[in-house]
């Protein structure tokens, strides 16, 4: 007799996703750019770019490199600001039935306070992830990411403003991530996702320059992955809020390390400029990997990490 589907459905911070695949920011654009490539209602959850309350340029170029099995980038947040995207972009999105989380980012916390204000109002938002990770501008994100007291702080401060669920996206370029963790958890954090991008560099050794224009950037891609693998282990086994793993995932076995780490859901960066279709092809290689290994349901691989030595 033909077995029903496994379940792939997963729940994070009083969502439930049909599945665990989610598009990381700053990488599927506002989610309509991939209409023609990707099935968007497949999609677990779409987080569209990160948006600040106004427009912003970004950095100047050359803005990214490819590096050893990654690339480094220094966007620095490019974005068309909050209002142009509910006004233009949310209306496609809106109608897909597939729940849209808006990535937000400010440079004082008065700016993240404002546009979590904005998109508490708007109903066909179903969550908000706060980046206080991104190590490519000058001022605010990162600075809130690498100090658990500001993070906490900063969390504190949104969380009154909004009832959205509240992902708080964590930053690489710590000591101590489970610290950060803990402290926006404490604050009422829905949930964590991590890692952002690990800051790095790159020169040009014949003109003596670094080959990107703002010197530094953010690593991403296979590279990282197994620094993001270690950190969601960690930061799953110190908080009790549901984790999200990001970096470096290309397929459905990448995935995999991360759910069994103890991460709830996942999110596919990188990976899509390499190739568009690799959120579909993971949701259909997890089904397949549960299938043969006689799985029903998803949520048993979470955190089924065995750490004992046989015996
Ligand atoms: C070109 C580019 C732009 C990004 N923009 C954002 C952003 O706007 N907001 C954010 O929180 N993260 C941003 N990120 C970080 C990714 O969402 C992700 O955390 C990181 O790239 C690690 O995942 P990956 O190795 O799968 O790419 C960006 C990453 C890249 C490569």
């Amino acid at each position: 007799m033909e077995q029903p589907p496994p379940d792939l459905s997963t729940h994070i911070a009083g969502m439930t996703l049909r599945n665990p695949v989610m598009t990381a920011s700053g990488t599927f654009g506002y989610g309509g750019e991939f209409r023609e490539l990707v099935d968007l209602r497949q999609l677990g959850a779409i987080i569209v770019k990160g948006l600040s309350l106004q427009p912003s340029p970004g950095n100047p170029p050359p803005r990214i490199v490819e590096t050893p099995c990654g690339m480094l980038n220094a966007i620095g947040l490019e974005n068309i600001g909050i209002a142009e995207f509910r006004s233009t972009r949310l209306k496609f999105l809106r109608k897909l039935g597939t729940p849209i989380i808006v990535n937000i980012y400010g440079q004082r916390e008065a700016d993240y306070v404002a546009l979590a204000e904005i998109v508490d109002d708007e109903p066909d938002i179903a969550a908000i992830e706060v980046n206080i990770s991104c190590p490519n501008v000058k001022a605010g994100g990162i600075a809130f990411g690498v100090d658990a007291t500001a993070a906490a702080d900063l969390t504190r401060r949104i969380r009154a403003c909004t009832t959205k669920p509240l992902i708080l996206k964590l930053s690489p370029n710590v000591t101590d991530i489970t610290e950060i963790a803990r402290a926006v958890e404490a604050e009422g954090a829905d949930a964590v996702s991590l890692i952002n991008t690990i800051t790095g560099m790159v020169i040009n050794v014949d003109t003596r320059r670094p080959k990107l224009a703002n010197i530094t950037g953010g690593l991403s891609g296979p590279a990282i992955r197994p620094v993001a693998v270690r950190m969601v282990w960690q930061v799953a086994n110190a908080v009790a809020i549901p984790v999200i793993g990001i970096g470096g995932i290309m397929n459905h076995r990448d995935a995999l390390e991360f759910l069994i780490a103890g991460a709830s859901a996942i999110q596919v960066g990188t990976a899509n400029f390499v190739n568009p279709g690799t959120t579909m092809e993971i949701i259909d290689g997890l089904e397949d990997f549960l299938r043969t290994h006689e799985i029903s349901d998803i949520n048993a691989l979470i955190g089924s990490l065995e750490t004992k030595t046989a015996g």
